[in-house]
């Protein structure tokens, strides 16, 4: 791995806006980093799009990121790390660390959740990937994992937030015999964890519903304390950039930061 410095930024990358709710939690428990955010608004949503088209994306995305002379680079897309993890490792090998949604989550299942029976909702790219069921197997701990593609929840999210009409979209959805009686859900989604309540009061707080983001920050702070790359001084810089501004963009952050950010034209496609 190239030698790196401390003070070198986090970038991370989303197909857009959703993956503020991972960049929050990494906020929250690493103040002190300086952040890169770059949502691909250009090409949202992911979830629909080819696993060819994801993974030119998100090389091209890491390789800006590299530019910004990133010390590790977050995948905090399920879509791009269903499709694009794995390749974009290889392509970015020791010029920085890559970490994703995925990997983090798996070792806490392994953990706290083996011989339950888990439900995961997604987009159409990350649950049709199976890579949740291909990793759970290789496990060997006795882990039935039920996923179900919940493909209108993420536009819907960004229309109305988690207002009532998420709620019969959700009945829609959560009642199908899939996933019934689960001890565990996962929401690998960028935008599910604003609705985690709504999710929860459907399940009678009898499922418990697991929001990976923490579990992704906590695995991304341990990664960086190993490694002696932790930024000790400060409040860290942050700038958030998309791919296509609009204006709806820019007022859609604060559902998923839970504060104004000022959002940034980074033209990487034309
Ligand atoms: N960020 C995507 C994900 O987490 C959701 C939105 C999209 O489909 O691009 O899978």
């Amino acid at each position: 791995m190239i030698k790196h410095s401390a003070t070198q930024p986090i970038g991370i990358f989303d197909s857009g806006i959703g993956g503020l709710t991972v960049t929050r939690a990494i906020v929250n428990q690493l103040p002190s980093e300086n952040i890169i955010y770059f949502g691909d608004t250009t090409h949202l949503p992911y979830g629909d799009k080819s696993t060819s088209a994801i993974q030119a994306y998100s090389v091209k995305i890491a390789d800006m990121l590299l530019q910004q002379q990133c010390k590790l680079i977050v995948i905090a897309c399920y879509s791009a790390t269903s499709a694009a993890y794995e390749l974009v490792k290889e392509y970015v090998a020791d010029k920085a660390i890559v970490m994703d949604v995925i990997d983090p989550m798996i070792h806490y299942i392994q953990t706290h959740h083996a011989h339950h029976r888990i439900g995961l909702i997604g987009t159409r790219q990350t649950v049709n990937s199976n890579v949740y069921k291909k990793k759970i197997d290789k496990l060997n701990c006795d882990i039935q994992l039920n996923s179900l593609a919940t493909n209108l929840l993420a536009a819907a999210i960004e229309e109305f937030g988690n207002k009532k009409v998420i709620d019969s979209l959700l009945e829609e959805y959560l009642s199908h015999s899939t996933l019934k009686d689960l001890d565990v859900l996962i929401l690998a989604c960028t935008h599910y964890p604003i609705i985690k309540e709504n999710i929860e009061r459907y399940f009678k707080n009898k499922t418990k519903v697991i929001d990976p983001s923490d579990i992704v920050a906590q695995a991304i702070k341990s990664r960086l304390a190993k490694d002696h790359l932790l930024n000790p001084d400060g409040v860290g810089s942050k700038h958030f950039y998309v791919s296509d501004y609009t204006e709806s963009f820019s007022a859609g952050t604060k559902t998923f930061f839970a504060e104004d950010i000022n959002l940034e034209h980074y033209p990487l496609w034309d």
